[in-house]
């Protein structure tokens, strides 16, 4: 690989031992991608997950005096404020993000603890190179803002933020970004919850970029945020296009580059039917909690599950995760007074997979998310899966059918 002068002192160790370690890793993966350069970024952010391996190398960065170049925003770990003050996180556990929290703050990251990058926090332009990890924020950002990032991994997002550079190669090559996959969409598309359950269809959609084909004129930034969080939870995926509507996809031929599609699939409300059940705690009636935002909910999010409640009163708790500047914005609104009286609590900075929750352990909860069934199964908690008005109805009721 031919590297610039800056590169290369990089390299050297002449901006210290860490920016050295991250550009040696970086080499290698550029390397073992073919790529020829490295190219400048504008943009990162870094999937945090406060687990063990994130936190030693976030730790071992700091201690080789690394700082980022690029100040990236990061994913959520858990509010320490936040289960500090109602005396629901034990100290192992505290300890562990107050060191995920010091050690990125140290690194000089935008400590933002928000998945949802793309709608608020970190939104690039179209064409910009970014270094993006996080399974929505990688397909959001290609797809939807035609910005160009290939699915980095959070340490590789986090090397690019220190060094300034990535490897170039995949997505920010014109001709990688072609469709390879027509997706023909008949299921019935009436919500931004049907867009969870395309997303999960991966299995038989197939390793490519998906065209759809046969949605809805108008869709949402919500749905367009679940589409790329269950792409990604139920396969690989580092763009789609969508034909008239995403920017590098005016037509069916443009989104194929003049090429015919390698596959064609059709997706059905039976294969919705099928998803479902393979992923949802079907035969539970009971339910003892109700969770949102996974990914982060968005402040009309939060209006809709106030108004829909309307003064009622939840039988189980309701816990819907969101960003600091959302929940700010629903603070002076109101509407987090509101319903926190009602037993719903909107909480800033959270990711379900985290060692917080595990008070729910071997509990039954209610989603609109496949992605927030998904992980926190490993942690003993199991999830039935509806659409969002549905959840909100069950979490009165303490009941779904
Ligand atoms: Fe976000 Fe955590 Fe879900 S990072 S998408 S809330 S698993």
């Amino acid at each position: 690989m031919i590297l610039n002068q800056d590169q290369q002192d990089l390299l050297n160790g002449k901006y210290g031992e860490g920016a050295k370690l991250a550009m040696k890793v970086q080499v290698a993966i550029g390397e073992s991608f073919g790529a020829k350069r490295m190219v400048p970024i504008t943009r990162a952010h870094v999937a945090l997950s406060n687990q063990d391996a994130d936190l030693w190398l976030a730790e071992k960065l700091v201690g080789l005096g690394a700082k980022c170049r690029i100040s990236p925003t990061v994913n959520p770990g858990f509010s320490l404020n936040w289960f500090k003050e109602r005396d629901m996180v034990d100290e192992e556990d505290y300890k562990m993000m107050e060191r995920t929290h010091n050690a990125y703050k140290k690194l000089g990251a935008s400590l933002t603890y928000n998945c949802t990058p793309y709608i608020d926090t970190n939104v690039p332009n179209f064409g910009e190179i970014v270094a993006y990890s996080e399974s929505s924020n990688t397909p959001y950002a290609n797809s939807v803002w035609g910005a160009r990032t290939n699915r980095e991994g959070a340490n590789s997002a986090l090397f690019a933020a220190i060094t300034g550079y990535v490897p170039e190669y995949g997505l920010l090559f014109d001709e990688n970004r072609k469709g390879t996959i027509l997706v023909d969409v008949q299921a019935d598309m009436e919500n931004d919850y049907k867009y969870h359950i395309l997303g999960m269809c991966g299995k038989k959609i197939g390793h490519g970029v998906p065209v759809f084909v046969g949605l809805p004129k108008h869709i949402s930034s919500e749905a367009l945020r679940n589409l790329g969080a269950q792409l990604n939870t139920s396969g690989a995926y580092d763009m789609y296009h969508i034909v008239g509507f995403t920017p590098e996809a005016p037509t069916l031929e443009e989104a194929f580059g003049g090429k015919e599609p390698e596959r064609k699939v059709v997706i059905t409300n039976e294969d919705f039917a099928e998803v479902l059940n393979e992923i949802s705690e079907e035969g539970s009636r009971n339910i003892d909690f109700v969770m949102f935002g996974c990914p982060h909910f968005t402040l009309s999010e939060c209006i809709h599950i106030n108004s829909r409640l309307d003064g009622r009163k939840v039988k189980v708790p309701m816990y819907i995760l969101t960003s600091t500047s959302v929940r700010e914005t629903a603070k002076e609104m109101g509407i987090v007074d509101d319903l926190e009286k009602l037993g719903a609590f909107i909480i800033p900075s959270t990711c379900p997979d985290q060692p917080v929750w595990k008070f729910l352990k071997d509990k039954i909860g209610l989603t609109e998310s496949p992605k927030c069934a998904y992980y926190p199964r490993r942690r003993g908690i199991k999830f039935v899966i509806r659409d969002l008005d549905t959840c909100i109805e069950g979490a009165v009721r303490g009941e779904v059918e």
